[in-house]
C-alpha cells in the first residue's frame, strides 16, 4: 500500500494507494464537514481528504444517505477518504454514543477508504496508571477492528499521553497487528499550547516502534509552521480543520506564524486572495464571504507548505527547511533542539549522501546527525600524531601550501611523520585524505564563528590534544588556545593518492576496505578536466569509480569481487530471494519484498554487493532505503543495480 520514493532522515516522499486513486505523501488531508462544506479543498490540492464518521452516524438524514450512495457521494470527493471515529468527540465531551465495533463497521458500509478504531485520547500529563490503562482500551480496540473491517484500511492510533514509554509500548504492539496506518493520536492539547518539546517526545518515541513500511499522521495537526519539523520526525499525513475554524476567527495561516486581519496592514503572501484584496477590503465584506477567502489563503499556504516540504526530501535539504522554521517561534526551536535526544533512532534513517549541501544555519546544526555520525567515524580512522591546522579554502588540501610550520602542542614533540587535519565547521574534524568526501566537501559555513561554533571546535582540539597532537599557531589564535611548547619543525600537507583512497575506502565501506580493495600494484588515473582522481584499475580490471558529486566510491566489477571476497557476510551485501535472482543478475532493480536479508549498517544511497542465499554475488548497487526499510517495505524498489552479470 505504501512505497517509499524518497528520503530525508526520517522524512520521505511516498506513495500510499487506496481504492480511491493514489496519494503522493506528505499529504494534507483537509477536514470535510459532512453536510455543512462550502469550500473546494481539491482546487488548492488536496489529493485525500478526512471526514467524521461518528457525525455521519448520529445524523439520520446524512447516516441515510451515507448508507446508501456512499461516502463519497455525500461529501462530494471522488479521490481516498479517511474517517475519523468519533474519539476527538469523546475527547471533547467525555462520552460518546457508539461501540467500536458498530463504528467500525459503519465506516466500511460507507465505504471509507481508511477507517479508524474508536481509540481513547490521552490528555498530556494524565498519571502513567490512568494512561497505561487507556492505552490498554485502545490496543484491545484496535485488535477487534480488525474483525469487523472487510474491505478498508484500518488506521491504529497511537496513545500514552506525555510517558514516552507509553508511545513505545502502544506503537510496538500496534506494530504487530495487520492495519495500514498509524495516526498519533493526542496532541491536539500539545500543539495548542506550544508545547513543542512533549510533542516531539510524543512523536518520536512513537515513531521509533512503528514500521517504516507504514505511514503516519500526525492527528490534528494542521498549521504549516509545523509542516517541515513533523515530517524531519517521520509524520506522512496531517489533517487540518484549521484552515477553516482559523478562518471564522479572522486568522490567516503562514509557516512564520498567524496573523489576525485587524492587523494587517499588507496581505501575507502571493495566493490569488492576498493579491486580489487588501485586508480592508476582506474586513469590509460579509462574514461569510471573508471566511471563504480567508480560508482559501489557508488551504493555499498549507499546500504550498507540502509541496516545499517534498521538494525538500527530494533535494535532500528538509533539515535547512526545518531550521529555517523553527526560527519562526523558540518552542518550535526547543522542539527542534530536543530532537538531538533522538540521533542514534534518526541516523538508521539518514541516507549516507545527498544531493544537497549540508548548510550551518546556526549552533544547532552542530547537532545534526551528519555531524554526530562524521565524528563517530571519522575518530576510528585518525591514528596517532595528528596536526590540527586551520582551514584554508576548499578544498583543503589543494589550497593548503605544500609545507607548513608554526606548530604549538601540549607536550615536547618530536619524530614521525603528522597526519594533518583541519579542524573547521561544521565537521570539526576534517583528514586531508577526506576533504573531498560527502558531507564534509558538500557543506558551508559562515567564515566568522558564533559563540557555539568555537566552544564546540575547542572541545574536539582539547579531545585530540590528549594524544599526540600538535595544533597550527593560527588555530590556535582563531580559538583561544593556548599551549606551553612550540613544536619545531614543519609538515607536509601532500595527500598521497594511495592513502586517499584507501582512507575513503575505509570511510565508507568500513575498516579494512582501503588496503583490501587497493592493493600496492593498483593504477590510479585522474581526470583530465579536474586533475581529480577519478578511476583505479587492476591492470585493466575497474576497482573503483570515484564519483565527482560526493567523492565517494563506485564499486567495479574487480572492486565488488574484492570487497565480497575480502569481507564476511552480511557485510555491505543485500541478499535476494531466488526469483529475484535472474533479475538482478541482468541488472535490473531490486524490489524491496523479495529481500530476505541484509547488513544492519546500510542506509540509503550507499553502494551495496547484492548477493543470493548462498552469499553468491549477483551485482552491485545502490541502496535506495535504510536496512530496516529493505527488511519491512513490500512495495517498491529497494536496490538500484548499477551492474550485474557475475
Ligand atoms: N483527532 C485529533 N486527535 C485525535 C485522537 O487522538 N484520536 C482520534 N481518533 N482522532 C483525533
Amino acid at each position: 500500500m505504501f512505497e517509499i520514493k524518497s528520503k530525508d532522515g526520517l522524512g520521505r516522499t511516498g506513495i500510499l494507494k487506496t481504492g480511491h486513486g493514489t496519494v503522493r505523501t506528505p499529504a494534507l488531508m483537509p477536514v470535510i464537514h459532512p453536510g455543512k462544506q462550502t469550500i473546494d479543498v481539491k482546487g488548492p490540492g488536496a489529493e485525500i481528504v478526512i471526514t467524521n464518521a461518528y457525525i455521519i452516524y448520529r445524523n439520520p438524514e446524512l447516516r441515510e444517505k451515507a448508507l446508501s450512495d456512499g461516502v463519497h457521494r455525500l461529501i462530494d470527493f471522488d479521490g481516498p477518504i479517511m474517517t475519523d471515529s468519533g474519539s476527538f468527540q469523546l475527547s471533547e465531551y467525555g462520552d460518546i454514543e457508539v461501540e467500536n465495533p458498530e463504528i467500525i463497521r459503519f465506516q466500511d458500509e460507507i465505504g471509507t477508504d481508511i477507517g479508524t478504531s474508536l481509540d481513547i485520547p490521552t490528555p498530556p500529563g494524565v498519571s502513567h496508571r490512568r494512561a497505561l490503562e487507556e492505552v490498554e482500551v485502545t490496543l484491545e480496540r484496535a485488535r477487534e477492528s480488525i474483525e469487523y473491517r472487510e474491505r478498508m484500511m484500518l488506521n491504529a492510533v497511537v496513545q500514552g499521553s506525555t510517558h514516552p514509554d507509553l508511545r513505545r509500548y502502544c506503537a510496538s504492539r500496534l506494530a504487530e497487528l495487520p492495519v495500514e496506518l498509524h495516526p498519533i493520536g493526542a496532541v491536539v492539547p500539545l500543539m495548542e499550547s506550544y508545547r513543542y518539546r512533549e510533542l516531539v517526545d510524543a512523536v518520536l518515541s512513537s515513531v521509533s516502534e512503528l514500521p517504516p513500511s507504514r505511514p503516519r499522521h500526525l492527528m490534528g495537526a494542521g498549521h504549516p509552521m509545523l509542516f517541515a519539523l513533523a515530517v524531519s520526525m517521520g509524520c506522512d499525513l496531517f489533517d487540518s480543520a484549521a484552515y477553516i475554524l482559523y478562518a471564522e476567527d479572522d486568522r490567516l495561516l503562514s509557516t512564520e506564524g498567524t496573523y489576525k486581519l485587524e492587523n494587517l496592514q499588507e496581505m501575507p503572501c502571493s495566493c490569488s486572495v492576498c493579491t486580489d484584496y487588501t485586508p480592508s477590503e476582506l474586513m469590509g465584506m460579509d462574514r461569510e464571504e471573508r471566511r471563504n477567502l480567508i480560508a482559501e489563503h489557508n488551504l493555499h499556504v498549507s499546500f504550498a507548505e507540502i509541496r516545499k516540504v517534498r521538494q525538500a526530501i527530494h533535494d535532500g535539504n528538509l533539515m535547512e527547511l526545518v531550521e529555517e522554521r523553527c526560527r519562526a517561534h523558540p518552542r518550535l526551536l526547543e522542539g527542534y533542539r530536543r530532537m538531538s535526544e533522538y540521533l542514534d533512532l534518526i541516523e538508521k534513517f539518514e541516507p549516507r549522501s545527498k544531493r544537497s549541501a549540508f548548510f550551518y544555519t546556526g549552533p544547532e546544526s552542530l547537532g545534526r546527525v551528519e555531524v554526530h555520525r562524521h565524528l563517530k567515524r571519522v575518530k576510528e580512522h585518525l591514528g596517532e600524531r595528528l596536526a590540527l591546522v586551520a582551514p584554508s579554502r576548499r578544498p583543503y588540501s589543494s589550497s593548503l601550501p605544500a609545507r607548513i610550520g608554526g606548530f604549538s602542542s601540549l607536550r615536547p614533540q618530536s619524530g614521525g611523520p603528522w597526519r594533518v587535519v583541519v579542524v573547521d565547521l561544521p565537521f570539526g574534524i576534517i583528514p586531508l585524505e577526506l576533504d573531498q568526501v560527502y558531507p564534509l566537501a558538500q557543506s558551508d559555513a559562515p567564515g566568522i564563528m558564533d559563540l557555539d561554533g568555537e566552544e564546540f571546535l575547542r572541545g574536539l582540539v582539547r579531545d585530540l590534544m590528549d594524544g599526540d597532537a600538535i595544533v597550527d599557531d593560527a588555530l590556535c589564535s582563531e580559538l583561544g588556545i593556548e599551549l606551553p611548547y612550540k613544536y619545531m619543525g614543519e609538515v607536509e600537507t601532500t595527500v598521497d593518492d594511495l592513502d586517499r583512497v584507501r582512507m575513503v575506502a575505509d570511510y565508507q565501506f568500513g575498516m579494512g576496505a582501503g588496503e583490501l580493495l587497493f592493493t600496492d600494484d593498483v593504477r590510479i588515473e585522474r581526470s583530465r578536466n579536474t586533475g581529480k582522481i577519478r578511476h583505479i584499475y587492476a591492470g585493466d580490471e575497474l576497482i573503483c569509480t570515484m564519483r565527482a558529486s560526493d567523492g565517494l566510491l563506485v564499486l567495479g566489477a574487480e572492486g565488488a569481487v574484492r570487497l565480497h571476497q575480502g569481507t564476511d557476510y552480511p557485510a555491505c551485501r543485500v541478499a535476494v530471494n531466488e526469483e529475484s535472482e535472474p533479475f538482478a543478475r541482468k541488472g535490473k532493480s531490486v524490489f524491496a519484498k523479495f529481500i530476505i536479508d541484509c547488513d544492519n549498517n546500510i542506509r540509503a544511497n550507499d553502494e551495496v554487493l547484492i548477493v543470493n542465499a548462498d552469499d553468491e554475488l549477483l551485482a552491485t548497487g545502490k541502496a535506495l532505503l535504510c536496512a530496516e526499510e529493505m527488511m519491512d517495505l513490500n512495495h517498491g524498489q529497494a536496490v538500484k543495480t548499477r551492474k550485474g552479470g557475475f
